[in-house]
């Protein structure tokens, strides 16, 4: 059963050798994310295992006509992947899921961070102000959290974060009956008007493009705070970076952001990015950002692998496979 692996990073080696052995795979891989140059290196492989690199129509094509049938990214992720493109030719695809508390656990950090503005007193303590200035926070206790999405990682996180005793409010096309004792569903506009602070736990599709804009921001309620560990295109940038020029917003903290790709996951140290919006969120003092990776711990990179090519297996022995998108 042979697997070729794209973006094959040092911390997947061992999860990808007992792989080998558990499921007797031939694999081959490539450090490099895959594209038009490095797609021949796949020719006769059934199944590719990628990360997050975009997978636009071309790409697909080109790697159906080398041979590739399924195409398995070990992300839970897959709005990187043109699923239209893929379906329309044949292509099947799946995903990865992993440790949900590795990104719920990251929020439930990022949320304090904000909230007891980390990022103002990390600088300062760099630069020996030690002074009250500017740094007071706020607990969370009895604030009103609103969570948009209660999927596996929203579901983890308002299990662990119910600990902190703030009133958890939901808001997802289908709410969950585990979370009945946890949470208030409400609908979109509710949790909006609502909640002191809300936090992003949905997939990126069409119709949630920029969900968080001028309009749903201004229904905010005025020193709310965003967090944002799931994707950046769910937030229009131009819209957040007036609400917090503004005072709108007391702030916010993002993992991830519109206009990351190809500039995260690379060390850019010299480079002048033209990404503006990025430039002037990670100036404003009262914006927390990190380089999309909430997912990142051991054991995500675990599953992250182990899922990807156990998805390969079952889609090479045509077997039922949770992972393959309907
Ligand atoms: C995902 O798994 O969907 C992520 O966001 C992490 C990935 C881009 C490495």
């Amino acid at each position: 059963m042979k697997v070729f692996i794209y973006g094959y990073r040092k911390e997947e080696i061992a999860f990808f050798e007992a792989c080998i052995k558990k499921f007797g795979l031939e694999i081959a891989t490539c450090e490099q994310r895959p594209n038009m140059e490095n797609a021949h290196l796949a020719k006769d492989y059934p199944c590719i295992s990628v990360l997050s690199t975009p997978m636009p129509k071309e790409l697909i094509q080109k790697f159906y006509d080398l041979g590739v049938r399924f195409i398995s990214t070990r992300t839970v992720g897959y709005d990187h992947i043109d699923l239209q493109a893929a379906r329309k030719i044949g292509m099947r695809i799946g995903n990865a899921t992993y440790a949900s508390e590795s990104v719920a656990d990251y929020t439930i950090m990022l949320i304090l961070m904000a909230l007891r503005k980390m990022k103002l007193i990390m600088k300062s303590a760099e630069v020996q102000d030690y002074s009250f200035d500017g740094v007071q926070g706020r607990n969370l206790k009895n604030k009103t959290l609103g969570v948009i999405g209660t999927g596996n990682i929203g579901q983890t996180l308002i299990r662990h974060i119910a600990g902190f005793e703030c009133h958890i409010l939901a808001y997802a096309p289908h709410p969950k009956e585990a979370m009945k004792d946890y949470v208030t569903y409400v609908d979109l506009d509710t949790l909006l008007k609502q909640s002191d602070i809300i936090t992003l736990h949905v997939p990126l599709t069409e119709t949630n493009y920029h969900m968080i804009n001028k309009e749903t921001i201004d229904k905010m309620k005025d020193g709310a705070v965003i967090i944002n560990t799931a994707r950046g295109g769910l937030i229009d940038n131009e819209a957040l970076i007036e609400a917090i020029e503004n005072g709108k917003l007391a702030g916010a903290a993002l993992d991830v952001v519109e206009g990351e790709t190809g500039i995260y996951y690379n060390n850019r140290k010299a480079a002048i990015l033209k990404q503006r919006e990025m430039a002037i969120l990670n100036a404003f003092p009262n914006v927390i950002m990190s380089p999309h990776m909430a997912f990142l711990t051991d054991d995500s990179n675990r599953d992250m692998v182990y899922h990807s090519m156990e998805s390969c297996v079952d889609f090479l022995q045509n077997k039922e496979n949770p992972w393959e998108i309907q």
